[in-house]
């Protein structure tokens, strides 16, 4: 490849032609062969101009800042090509840069029509039984396995996939085919067993109610993997609870309560032998357009709150009334973990926990391992380029 079709190295359909270029001082107006017409500010073209002066071949980056671009940037010369093309000369650059009417079209200012977007988010129906989506192993060496997996853990909050080997390196072959392993204080890697030197709850034969993991971090990490690898106890059944709908009808039955919980800062706090985690945030945190996006609730997890006692009683009623909901059978779903089932989940979405087991009664051994939330949504958006890629021959 010697020379650049679009500044993102991506692969564009050309559905729609352009039929009419008008240039203004500041702008360019395009008229498409359907009626639609895109105005894009020259300079913003400018900025993203594909060619080898503005964009690296090798690192797939810009090269120039805003202050490489001259003020008095004017386009001399605009026109249709035999392709479909719109060419712009640049001056006083001389600079002459070819747009791809498939990317101009998905760029429209007024109207993006992006190529790839996330599946959008599905709350678990009440009296839900399973894990709504399951891939056979043998499938998830294959992109549309992958993406049938990765799609669920986003839309749903969790997925499986079931079959594969019962040897502890499966778990890193699968996740680390998706990004990089968010590692923690308990190793990139952590093997949940009862053991007698326990440093979590994790790690004891007891019963462990629904919860997310690590709510003591800034960043609490967006993925868990728990992978089986023995599973012969009598008990150690696992438990999910879509911790989005938990809040949802806590905001249907008890407003009040939702807001409390959205706006009580928790004060968060590990207490390890060598480390000591701290972080104050609401159990339930939302993102600039007011959605709900994170749950905080590794509740063994917590120090003393300090202010008004009657707020601090509020919240506690609040804070019980979210308990009874996730603890509610009827919102959880209850499953047995075969050796070579993987299941992955939104720890910031989806609560996990088990019954209690007796440790005499047999083995039980998951393995674990976190990831943050954009590492799988950077490989879906891959494996959306590269089906393009193919399609485009
Ligand atoms: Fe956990």
């Amino acid at each position: 490849m010697d020379r650049l079709d679009t500044p993102d190295f991506d692969h564009y359909p050309i559905t729609v032609l352009p039929v009419e270029l008008t240039v203004s001082e500041s702008e360019l107006l395009i008229t498409w062969e359907d009626g639609h017409r895109s105005c894009f500010p020259l300079i913003m073209l400018r900025d993203f101009s594909p060619d080898l002066v503005t964009f690296s071949l090798q690192t797939r980056e810009q090269n120039i800042s805003i202050l490489d671009i001259p003020d008095s940037l004017s386009v001399t010369e605009a026109e249709i090509c035999d392709d479909g093309f719109i060419s712009l000369k640049w001056l006083p650059e001389c600079l002459v840069s070819r747009y791809h009417p498939g990317w101009l079209r998905v760029h429209c200012p007024t109207d993006p029509k992006p190529q790839f977007t996330l599946p959008d988010i599905k709350l678990w129906p009440w009296g839900l039984t399973h894990i709504p989506v399951s891939v056979p192993a043998d499938q998830i060496q294959q992109p549309a396995g992958m993406t049938t997996w990765l799609n669920g853990i986003h839309r749903d909050g969790a997925a499986r996939i079931t079959g594969l080997p019962q040897e502890p390196a499966a778990l890193a072959d699968v996740v680390t085919a998706i990004g990089p392993v968010r590692e923690s204080n308990f190793g990139s890697f952590f093997e949940v067993i009862s053991r007698p030197d326990a440093d979590s709850n994790a790690y004891t034969a007891q019963a462990l109610a629904p919860h997310t993991d690590l709510a003591t971090r800034e960043y609490q990490p967006g993925l868990q993997f728990l992978f089986c690898l023995a599973n012969q106890t009598t008990g150690g059944d696992n438990i999910l609870v879509d911790g989005y709908a938990v809040a949802d009808m806590l905001k249907q039955t008890s407003p009040d309560d939702y807001e409390l919980l959205s706006s009580t800062l928790i004060p968060f706090m590990s207490r390890g032998l060598d480390t000591e985690y701290r972080y104050h945030a609401p159990l339930l945190e939302h993102d600039r357009h007011g959605k709900i996006c994170t749950i905080r609730f590794t509740y063994w997890l917590r120090s003393p709150m300090s202010g008004n006692q009657q707020k601090i009683a509020a919240f506690y009623r609040a804070y019980r009334r979210f308990h009874e909901i996730v603890n509610d059978p009827a919102n959880q779903i209850r499953f047995r973990l075969q050796p070579g089932d993987l299941i992955g989940f939104d720890n910031r979405r989806v609560l996990h926990g088990r019954t209690s087991f007796d440790p005499e009664s047999g083995d039980r051994w998951l393995r674990g391992c976190y990831l943050d939330r954009e590492e799988l949504e950077s490989r879906l958006r891959i494996l959306s380029r590269n089906l393009r890629a193919q399609q485009a021959g």
